[in-house]
């Protein structure tokens, strides 16, 4: 295959210099960003004057036949193209003749893909959200349904507390929502254009680049054509959202895995979200929970691997940009089947409310810091409060009795501050119940989680509507 820049070449390229500098067996898949952009830039060549109007009307037919070729998958796509921009010029020119070599007027490669990946990366963002909104949605309808669930709370992987599941299930959809930002705000920061920077210095042709922007739908013209074509800083903001996002899943995962444990069973997995082991009948596995796990390893490391090929590039192209789409092809589709598949998987879970609530309710000290709050109400100081407490904890755990169930006399035993009527007013229902100030895991505080939750999904939708 003829090279687009062999000019001043006398001895083709060493094979397996052409296997090891194409790009094309993966940056095919920008091929319809590539067409997009194309299209915008010969409008702008007859805007310019640089094209008639007829050569920009046969132009344009033939990269929407470039296009066709693309969507049945008939691009050829031979590595000696080297990469998916000279595959497209290659077709054109075969469609339309030696005027498909004037496509390339006033532009390179360099803000070619500068401005193809960006196109990607709006579509990378639209996808991640979108998944996204859907599982914030499912932990909100599920977190309303959970909201009386009583379940303990944990710190340290120890019961520490009674709280609702609904409580629960909001936290991880709150996460959720600003992870949904944080993509959304990469966007803002990447919606600039960087078509008609050229190779590094600019264009010796008077561009209309605005005009290039709006049919691009970016908000602005990026000012230095060195900063265009040379950073790729976005795409950090892009990676650190996955990562971010990923470690948010890895979490909720974590604790879903331990949910489905028998020492736990407070969910029961559904069969289609689950996998079996060849070897032991009895197995069901949450594997699907533990590969969102393990995929965050790899999502950290895309992040990392960017960083890395940037640091100490000088100013501006270098052929090592290339690498920077493996990582962000890769985060985009993993942390959007993450989302998706952790949607259903959470989805179709059955909650063991009776197992849960079993939990909160039977175990021994899990009151005792509202036992301790009985004493703060009647004036004791907390810290004071606190010793008492852990002497009537040290006593139910050596009487295997319940804090709750303790009578009036064996309090006023272990300390006469206690008032009478203590006894009995404990229980893990009251204790949910009283953390009615905001952000406490009340019912009445789920209910008021769930309207922030609806606001912040529409919120996310309208903004997802405008990029
Ligand atoms: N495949 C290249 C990349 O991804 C396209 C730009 C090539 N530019 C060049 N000067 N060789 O970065």
């Amino acid at each position: 295959m003829k090279k687009t820049w062999g000019g001043r070449f006398k001895k083709p390229t060493d094979p397996q210099v052409e296997a090891f500098t194409e790009s094309i067996s993966f940056d095919h898949r920008l091929g319809l960003f590539d067409i997009e952009g194309s299209l915008a830039h010969v409008q702008t060549l007859v805007k310019s004057k640089l094209l008639t109007a007829s050569e920009g009307r046969k132009l344009a037919l033939g990269l929407l036949k470039v296009k066709k070729l693309i969507l049945a998958g008939k691009l050829p796509l031979y590595s000696s193209l080297e990469d998916i921009h000279t595959a497209v010029e290659t077709a054109l020119t075969q469609i339309v003749g030696p005027l498909g070599g004037k496509l390339h007027t006033g532009r390179s490669r360099n803000d070619q893909i500068a401005t193809d990946f960006r196109l990607f990366l709006r579509h990378a963002v639209r996808e991640s959200v979108q998944s996204g909104n859907q599982l914030i949605e499912t932990l909100a309808k599920l977190s309303l349904q959970e909201k009386d669930t009583l379940m303990p709370g944990y710190t340290h992987l120890q019961r520490a507390m009674p709280i609702t599941l609904g409580h629960h299930l909001a936290a991880y959809a709150l996460m959720l929502t600003r992870d949904m930002e944080r993509f959304l705000s990469a966007w803002d920061r990447a919606n600039a254009l960087p078509l008609g920077s050229g190779a590094l210095a600019g264009t010796n042709h008077a561009f209309d680049r605005a005009l290039t922007a709006k049919l691009l739908g970016f908000k602005s013209v990026l000012q230095n054509s060195l900063d265009a074509v040379s950073d790729r800083d976005v795409y950090v903001d892009f990676l650190s959202a996955c990562a971010v996002t990923q470690m948010h899943l890895s979490r909720m995962s974590e604790d879903l895995i331990l949910w489905a444990s028998t020492e736990f069973g407070f969910i029961e997995m559904d069969d289609a979200f689950s996998t079996g082991s060849s070897l032991m009948p009895q197995k069901k596995n949450p594997d699907v929970a533990e590969l969102v796990r393990g995929k965050t390893g790899r999502i950290y490391g895309n992040l990392m691997g960017l960083l890395t090929v940037l640091k100490g590039l000088p100013l501006s192209y270098n052929r090592d940009l290339q690498e920077d789409k493996h990582f962000v092809f890769d985060s985009t589709d993993t942390v959007t089947s993450s989302l998706k598949t952790m949607n259903g998987f959470v989805g179709s879970l059955k909650f063991n409310r009776e197992k849960m609530t079993r939990a909160a309710d039977r175990d021994l000290t899990l009151l005792a810091t509202d036992l301790a709050d009985v004493l703060v109400k009647t004036g004791v100081p907390f810290r004071v409060a606190h010793e008492v407490v852990g002497r009537v904890v040290f006593y139910c755990i050596e009487k295997s009795k319940r804090l709750q169930d303790l009578s009036d006399f064996e309090l006023k035993k272990l300390s006469d501050l206690f008032p009478r009527g203590t006894a009995g007013s404990l229980s893990a229902h009251f204790s949910v119940n009283q953390k009615k100030a905001v952000g406490g895991t009340s019912p009445q505080n789920v209910v008021k989680q769930n309207r922030v939750l609806k606001l912040e999904v529409s919120k996310i939708k309208k903004r997802l509507s405008k990029i």
